[in-house]
């Protein structure tokens, strides 16, 4: 008895009013999340096909090949998008409580927020398309930030994502242009939803001490 695959919906975020972020980026952002769902959930059933005999012909290799190679960028594309719309609301944006356990593990690992700040906007002015993402390290209990490519290239395995910013240019490029990255960065900063970062570390953590009996 297997699971068999349920496709993915597509969810539902309420972010109409965010500050510096307009309701027609949102728009048009919502419908290529929507794009990822679509085309995660085609290539599984393509690919699905292939073995459905218990086996991949060695014919079929090529072709095969190519599907399972989309298919890191396109669910990489719809999980990444979901951490993002999740992790922006209306009100949101100041700093983070200074009594979150994300405060305190930014601290530990940056030195202050300061310092973690400036680390991941200079991630997120990196040129090129990608994604800025801060992780925590489970093994470390440490935060660090990385650089995306793409959405599948430099995403690190076992690490849990806590705050996730869209630097792709249909992130902004109706509300600035390509050289106002940094005007989108601190509407990102503006909007943030500290509650919901905390909820992923504290999940992380949790995950992590239910895992190792710590
Ligand atoms: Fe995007």
């Amino acid at each position: 008895m297997i699971n068999s695959y349920k496709p993915y919906q597509v969810k539902e975020f309420n972010l109409s009013g965010l500050n510096g972020i307009s309701d027609q980026t949102l728009d048009l952002h919502f419908k290529l999340y929507a794009g990822y769902i679509k085309e995660t959930n085609s290539l599984m059933e393509k690919i699905s096909e292939f073995y459905k005999d218990g086996k991949v012909d060695q014919e079929d290799m090529p072709a095969y090949s190519e599907l399972k190679r989309r298919l890191g960028f396109e669910y990489n594309g719809m999980m990444l998008h979901e951490y993002y719309f999740g992790n922006l609301k209306k009100g949101g944006g100041g700093d983070p409580d200074r009594e979150s356990a994300f405060f305190k593990a930014v601290e530990l690992s940056f030195g202050s927020y300061e310092i973690w700040k400036a680390d991941f906007i200079g991630v997120g002015k990196k040129r090129g398309v990608g994604w800025a993402i801060c992780y925590q390290d489970p093994m470390q209990e440490r935060l660090s930030n990385h650089w995306i490519t793409l959405h599948q290239m430099g995403n690190v395995a076992g690490f849990n994502p806590v705050l996730v910013l869209d630097v792709w240019e249909h992130a902004f490029l109706l509300d600035y242009n390509p050289a106002e990255r940094p005007k989108y960065l601190e509407a990102f900063f503006s909007n943030i939803d500290w509650h919901a970062v905390e909820r992923r570390l504290q999940q992380a953590k949790n995950d992590q001490a239910s895992a190792t009996g710590r």
